[in-house]
């Protein structure tokens, strides 16, 4: 199919699927927030009448017993629980198998993930395959694909963040096939968001800085593209703002309390928007680089967003400047001002020391662009309502300007 042809049947593709999902029943999680909230999670869960959670968590946050305010409570009140402690950044097809074994042997009945997105997702991934014993993780690739209940899954998110404690989405990746995909599914929703600013208080900076940015572009993502409600807007907005006014304290002095939570507010709000008005083509591009060289999510979005926004040109300048204008951002034109917002973004990328190129460790080869653009395309095309559909020859491009 033409690029013309392909850009009219993915404008009316798109216009069905808002027409769908405004028909879906959009579950919101139950929010437990405040400093300490962690611990409260032992007694609700003898309030549901549930007898033995999974905990699923990273290498590095087993380790340091990120978990332990609550472990400790349920020690206390005799609840007898499991913990899954190898996900790995980025987590893998494997990582939801042992963590579905252990669940399965074990005799468990509910999931609480503790970590970044990375925990999060293999939790999700794990609830799928409970939910779904007969089916592998491929089958329920891409759209609602999961289709039955999932365990009741508390979301813990220590970044913030991706969002992921309020989303539809898993994110997954097969090593072997050198394949990061999505499943999205209303059942992939957790029951419950715990918030509690104090997991996120020892986050090295630089996990801080890039996890803060993947929440501005998932929150920047949602508001320029094309299938806002009037809710999607409020939260993309609202994180916005929050992030302007939140992020680099919580990069200068971790434990300020009232930052920390602000941030984890922004990435329950970008979340809220983004799963329902979709991300774009930075999400895409970045999902291709995470899968191919294990870029973590957050760094690559924070490079490419203000590329990608730059690429947009016209087409974004409207959305743009209304961004330039909650965040106080002056400039006499749209144009002018969706341009000084992007130098914002660039300005707060520098002050957090993340550079404009992907190199070193984790270096973007020339070989590699067409399958990596390809990839990256056909993420984006038809399902995100972006505001410009650019070509695999176009996002090529933007792959060579962040090519250390
Ligand atoms: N499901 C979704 O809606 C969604 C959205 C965006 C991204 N993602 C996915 O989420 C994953 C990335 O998640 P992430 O950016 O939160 O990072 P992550 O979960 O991979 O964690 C990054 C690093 O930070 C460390 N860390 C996390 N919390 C910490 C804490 N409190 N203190 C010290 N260290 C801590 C982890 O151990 C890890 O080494 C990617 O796989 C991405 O594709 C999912
Ligand atoms: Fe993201």
């Amino acid at each position: 199919m033409g690029l013309n042809k392909c850009k009219l049947f993915d404008r009316a593709f798109q216009k069905v699927m808002y027409v769908g999902l405004a028909m879906m029943h959009w579950r919101e999680p139950e929010k437990i927030m405040g400093a300490g909230s962690l611990k409260t999670v032992a007694a609700k869960l003898g309030e549901l009448g549930l007898n033995h959670p999974l905990i699923v968590t990273d290498g590095y946050l087993h380790s340091i017993r990120i978990y332990a305010p609550l472990t400790d409570e349920m020690d206390r009140l005799g609840i007898p629980y499991s913990i899954y402690g190898e996900a790995v950044p980025n987590p893998t097809v494997h990582n939801i198998a042992a963590a579905y074994k252990l669940y399965t042997e074990e005799g468990c009945d509910c999931l609480i993930a503790i970590g970044g997105g990375s925990s999060m997702d293999c939790a999700k991934g794990c609830g799928a395959q409970v939910a779904n014993p007969n089916r592998t993780l491929a089958q329920m690739k891409g759209l609602l694909k999961v289709r039955k209940n999932i365990p009741t899954l508390f979301a813990v998110p220590t970044t913030a963040g991706t969002g992921s404690e309020v989303t539809v989405t898993a994110v997954i990746t097969n090593p072997e096939k050198r394949d990061k995909y999505l499943m999205n599914d209303l059942h992939l929703i957790p029951h419950y968001a715990v918030l509690d600013p104090t997991l996120t208080y020892d986050l090295p900076k630089h996990v801080t800085s890039t996890t803060g940015m993947d929440t501005l572009t998932h929150a920047v993502e949602a508001y320029i593209g094309s299938a806002n409600t009037k809710r999607t807007k409020e939260n993309a907005l609202a994180a916005v703002k929050l992030v302007f006014e939140n992020l680099l304290t919580a990069y200068e002095d971790g434990h300020n309390e009232e930052a920390r939570q602000n941030m984890q507010v922004a990435s329950y709000r970008a979340g809220l928007a983004f799963t329902r008005a979709y991300v774009g083509t930075v999400h895409a591009l970045a999902h291709a680089i995470g899968g191919f060289y294990g870029v973590p999510h957050g760094l690559a979005n924070a490079v490419l967003l203000p590329v990608v926004l730059r690429a947009y040109g016209k087409s974004a300048h409207k959305k743009l400047a209304e961004l330039a204008d909650l965040v106080g951002i002056k400039g006499e034109t749209a144009e002018e001002k969706a341009n000084a917002f992007i130098a914002a973004i660039e300005d707060l990328n520098k002050k957090m020391e993340i550079g404009d190129k992907i190199g070193g460790k984790w270096k973007i080869l020339d070989e590699d662009l067409p399958a990596l653009a390809k990839h990256a395309f056909d993420e984006t095309n038809p399902l995100y309502p972006v505001p410009k559909i650019l070509s695999e020859k176009e996002l090529i491009g933007l792959y060579k300007l962040i090519q250390e």
